[in-house]
């Protein structure tokens, strides 16, 4: 899609569609929507008195012919009202409307600016709302498939100059892709998406957008001593992969940025082997690896300059002849044994290893992302990220930057009491904490490996899937969390 500002007034933009954000209980008295209403002959007006539309969040009035001006159809969106607009219902709007319209056919649609919002971020979410709203899932499809294409989004503004709207676009549009390209590959299915897959990918990465690679392969893993990590991938064919990605565009820099995510590929459970109903949907639980290798991807580009890694452990957690029993103890390559009690509490044996490694390559500062556990789902929904960590300033830093972005969540306590819960008899620590907090208990299980580095862990088991298509957003995978990390870290660069 081809993505263009244009400052000329809005009733000369010839397109097929033009999209205007009206707020709940607007009249259409002053400024562009008093003028469309004159150029329509009295449209909004009437569609106002009537009841039709009122400007709530999220409905719409699709017009043919609307006047006097030069696109062929208007559409009016509601956007709740003035007082409550962000970024993110802008984000929203334009996923929602954009979807909207290719279902019409539309092929090319301008997008009116009316909100106050600083303009680079209000486009540069324009932008990404569009480019994250339009994405499908549905490469295998056959017959049936989305036909309809939007070419070219407009975004209708007088203001701002052409550098400033040209690099809030692109902005945007590299956020957005790395996105999707996140959750393409979170939706392939597990016979193509194996961790050697994986790594291919992200090799493809390292080479396209500049970023060094290096690719573990089991032997190195066991001359690191990463046993719990090669414990999960034991019980599978596939062989396990550790791959690290390298941005350093600053060789003398204080900070190392390590951004780590579980990447297991399919997660059956193993021995502990989980229920077959809904099991195929366990394909995404390599969404943190993914977005780890989109922010990568998206940081690449935008050459914020702080140094960062980042560091995917892959595996497929299968319950094959080899696979670990129940009971077994493994070494990890911090040291510290753990009691394997439950095969099915896998993310958090393979993160073990990787955030060690994370802090044998230099890391200063750590952020993980995982589909770590269902309880988060229980607790927060698929509304908020779960966000734990053992310094308090890191924390806040990234639920900052989840605020800027439109990624949300909530912070659980760690208190030291949640430590008992993990406490074995006969290893160091075991690897489920009972049914109390579970999503606690795992975050403490990955505090044993950061030692006092600042980390910050983020639970996105349920939010990394969205289960029915929303207005805005395609069913499948939602990319949670590639925003919040490039805001992130290049807000450290900046200071
Ligand atoms: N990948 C799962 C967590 C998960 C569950 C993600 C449902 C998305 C949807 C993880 O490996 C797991 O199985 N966790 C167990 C831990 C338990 C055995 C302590 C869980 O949450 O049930
Ligand atoms: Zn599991
Ligand atoms: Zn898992």
């Amino acid at each position: 899609m081809e993505i263009k500002a244009d400052a000329r007034k809005f009733s000369e933009i010839e397109c097929d569609a033009l999209v205007v954000g009206v707020y709940e209980g607007e009249r259409p008295e002053v400024g562009a929507l008093a003028e469309i209403d004159k150029r329509s002959g009295g449209l909004v007006t009437s569609l106002i008195e009537t009841g039709e539309f009122t400007g709530k969040t999220g409905e719409m009035a699709y017009l043919h012919n609307p006047g006097e001006i030069k696109a062929r159809r208007l559409l009016l969106t509601g956007v709740g009202k003035q007082a409550d607009m962000t970024v993110d219902v802008l984000r929203r709007t334009a996923g929602a409307t954009a979807r909207m319209l290719r279902s019409k056919k539309v092929r090319q649609f301008a997008f009116l600016r009316r909100s106050q919002l600083p303009l680079g971020e209000a486009v540069q979410a324009a932008v990404e709302g569009a480019l994250l709203g339009l994405f499908e899932p549905d490469k295998y499809h056959t017959s049936d498939k989305t036909e309809d294409h939007i070419e070219e989004m407009i975004l209708a503004t007088t203001e701002g100059d052409t550098n400033e709207l040209r690099r809030a676009i692109e902005r945007g549009r590299i956020i957005a892709e790395a996105t999707n390209f996140a959750r393409e590959i979170i939706n392939e299915p597990s016979n193509l998406m194996t961790p050697r897959e994986l790594a291919r990918r992200a090799g493809e990465v390292a080479e396209k957008y500049g970023l060094s690679i290096d690719v573990l392969d089991e032997a190195r893993m066991k001359e690191l001593d990463m046993g719990a990590l090669l414990g999960v991938a034991q019980g599978s064919a596939e062989p396990a992969r550790l791959i690290v990605l390298s941005y350093t565009p600053n060789s003398d820099a204080r900070e190392m940025v390590a951004i780590v995510g579980k990447g297991i590929t399919f997660d059956t459970g193993g021995i502990s082997i989980k229920p077959a109903e809904g099991m195929e949907k366990m394909k995404y639980d390599m969404s943190g690896g993914a977005t780890t290798i989109a922010a990568m991807r998206a940081i690449a580009q935008l050459k914020p300059a702080v140094n960062v890694i980042g560091i995917v452990p892959a595996t497929e957690n299968m319950p094959g002849g080899r696979a670990q029993r129940p009971g077994d103890v493994v070494r990890s390559m911090a040291g510290k044994t753990i009691e394997v009690i439950n095969t099915d509490a896998e993310g958090r044996l393979v993160l073990a290893d990787a955030l060690a490694y994370a802090r044998k390559l230099g890391a200063t500062r750590i952020v993980d992302l995982a589909t770590l556990t269902g309880a988060v789902s229980i607790a927060l929904g698929d509304v908020n990220m779960a966000i734990m960590g053992n310094d308090q300033a890191w924390v806040d830093e990234v639920i900052a930057a989840g605020k800027r972005t439109g990624e949300k969540m909530w912070q659980l306590p760690l208190d030291r009491e949640y430590r008992e819960q993990i406490k074995s008899e006969i290893a160091d620590i075991k690897n489920v904490g009972g049914r109390k907090a579970g999503t606690i208990t795992a975050a403490w299980f990955l505090r044993e490996f950061v030692d006092e580095t600042p980390w910050a862990h983020l639970d996105i088991a349920g939010t990394a899937w969205n289960d029915c298509t929303k207005p805005h957003l395609a069913v499948g995978p939602t990319g949670v969390g590639v925003r919040t990390l490039v805001s992130l870290v290049e807000n450290l660069a900046r200071r």
